[in-house]
């Protein structure tokens, strides 16, 4: 089977890792991978800590509520979308664009005008005035034409941007298990406190999930894995 289907067809939440050690090189591959996954606007919009020292992933396995894969893992992984990053992501990528023989200036100036309509759009405004605004602006245009409706208020750019940080958890996951190196997604820990820990703002940042990373313990037997058959899950049209 191709490589790739191979490890999307193995990978299994496992619930019990053995110690074992994840060396810098595979951590790199590891992460990479997940950057390299699409985002909407290429925007990248979140950040992920790799909680791999004995200490620290003692807290965090605590405040994932002490499950078994939080607590052997070898390490942990807290995926966050984060929408404070946009302006530096598009400031990032204009620089990039500039130093890049490929772009043309009127690529660049176009890219430049398109940053810059989407930071006003994201403007939430005080007290979400601004997203108030927008939506009626937006719903009146929908009215008129064939039109989605961007992001307008906080919680719409939390949700948007929980597509592409999921998006990243899953090329993580796929990675490492081609890598030989298990998983397991956590939604269960207290997002309060492990914001607290990590020090993010609730203006910006919401944590998606925790990844548990390790090797499976031999002494774990994965249950036969169930899926709803492809007709209940899928419409061909
Ligand atoms: C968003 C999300 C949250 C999850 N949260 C937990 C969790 O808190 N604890 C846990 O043991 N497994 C968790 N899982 C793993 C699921 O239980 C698991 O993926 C599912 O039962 C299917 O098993 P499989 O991935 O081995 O096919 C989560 C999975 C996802 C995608």
């Amino acid at each position: 089977m191709n490589g790739i289907l191979e490890a999307i067809f193995e990978r299994r939440a496992v619930k019990v890792f053995a110690p074992a050690e994840i060396s810098e090189e595979m951590r790199e591959q590891i992460l990479n991978a997940a950057r390299h996954a699409p985002s909407s606007f290429n925007s990248q919009p979140y950040r992920l800590y790799w909680v791999g020292t004995p200490q620290e992933k003692a807290v965090v396995a605590e405040l994932c509520m002490k499950q078994m894969p939080a607590e052997t893992a070898s390490a942990l992984v807290v995926a966050v979308a984060d929408i404070g990053s946009l302006a530096a992501t598009s400031q990032g990528q204009l620089e990039w664009m500039r130093n890049n023989s490929e772009f043309s200036e009127a690529t660049i100036r176009d890219y430049e005008r398109t940053a810059k309509i989407g930071r006003i759009l994201c403007m939430p405004g005080p007290f979400g005035i601004f997203g108030a605004v927008k939506w009626g602006m937006f719903w009146l245009l929908n009215l008129l034409t064939v039109m989605g409706m961007p992001p307008l208020f906080r919680h719409d750019f939390f949700k948007w941007a929980t597509k592409s940080t999921s998006l990243a958890c899953e090329n993580l996951m796929i990675a490492a298990e081609a890598l030989g190196i298990n998983t397991c997604p956590m939604e269960g820990f207290d997002g309060r406190r492990l914001s607290e820990y990590l020090g993010l703002s609730a203006r910006y940042h919401e944590i998606v999930m925790v990844i548990a990373v390790g090797k499976k313990s031999p002494a774990y037997a994965a249950p036969p894995q169930w899926r709803r058959p492809l007709e209940a899950t899928v419409t061909i049209l």
